[in-house]
């Protein structure tokens, strides 16, 4: 059987510029907003399609080198051909952020949104390459996600997998230990809570400031959700199911989504938290 045209999406995260809309979005003017002075240099950890470095090459004319670092070959793909008018001022590396090589400069400025609990349990090591990457300076500029968790450490996206999973047949009991036995840790304990990040930034890096917002979620259609699922959480979580299951399973996510839209007012609603961290 072929795959299905949301499959092919999740494989490929394809849809990320329009799926990004419903959350990601936010973290990237609230980061910019930070930023002070005249910054001419930027690295941007787990840069996706190059959003944020766009609209920072936009709102810093002084940028002269706006650098990207990124796992996914079909994201660095996307965001060459959108920071291509910037020329030389852009680097884009392909580079796994639980091993970060290391690169011969320092930027001012170094941003990572929406990224850090797909590094889990490896964070630790991006503090350690930011401390030796900032200027004296510098800021590292993070938002972090912190969905509620059971005892079973699962919340935020894996409540709709959850609900998903039952629709498909499994008894809800049974659902952590279907996480456990096909290797998927959920994604409420990949989210360390503040003060499990402080401890793990605290021997790297000073917390010079913390924000936080809400991050609310609504959608106008099971569809909708559908792709904002897989173009944000790719088959992260399809594995769940056998291949010829698989796109009913993203039907099933789409659907539990807007059943908590009807039901809520919204699909999910977490803090979020943006923090300031310098040198020590
Ligand atoms: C939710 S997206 C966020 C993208 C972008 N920062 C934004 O805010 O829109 C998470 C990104 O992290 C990247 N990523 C996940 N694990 C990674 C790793 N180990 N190394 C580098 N990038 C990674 C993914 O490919 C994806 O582009």
């Amino acid at each position: 059987m072929s795959p299905s045209a949301v499959e092919i999406q999740a494989r490929t995260l394809a849809g990320y510029a329009d799926a990004s809309r419903l959350r990601q979005v936010q973290d990237r003017d609230w980061v910019l907003d930070r930023i002070t002075g005249a910054p001419e240099s930027l690295i941007d950890l787990g840069s996706g399609i190059g959003q944020l470095l766009q609209a920072a090459l936009e709102r810093f004319p002084t940028l002269r080198r706006a650098v990207g670092l990124e796992r996914s070959e079909h994201r660095l793909a996307e965001a060459a051909d959108r920071l291509r008018p910037y020329g030389e001022r852009v680097a884009l590396h392909r580079a796994d952020l639980t091993a970060p090589e290391p690169l011969p400069f320092r930027a001012e400025v170094i941003t990572q949104t929406s990224v850090l609990h797909w590094l889990h349990p490896d964070e630790e090591r991006v503090f350690a390459w930011a401390a030796a990457h900032l200027t004296p300076d510098g800021s590292f500029l993070l938002t972090t996600y912190h969905p509620a968790r059971d005892e079973h450490g699962l919340g935020g996206e894996d409540e709709l997998v959850r609900d998903a999973l039952v629709a498909l047949g499994t008894p809800r009991q049974e659902v952590p230990a279907v996480f456990a036995r096909h290797g998927v840790l959920p994604i409420a304990t990949r989210t360390r809570t503040a003060e499990d990040l402080a401890a793990v930034i605290g021997p790297h890096l000073r917390v010079a400031g913390r924000l936080e917002r809400e991050a609310v979620v609504t959608v106008d259609s099971a569809e909708r959700y559908e792709h904002f699922h897989a173009a944000t959480f790719g088959d992260y979580y399809s594995r769940l199911v056998p291949e010829e299951r698989r796109a009913e399973f993203f039907r099933a996510v789409g659907e539990s989504a807007w059943r908590r839209q009807r039901e809520r007012g919204h699909v999910s609603s977490m803090p979020v938290l943006l923090w300031t961290l310098t040198s020590r």
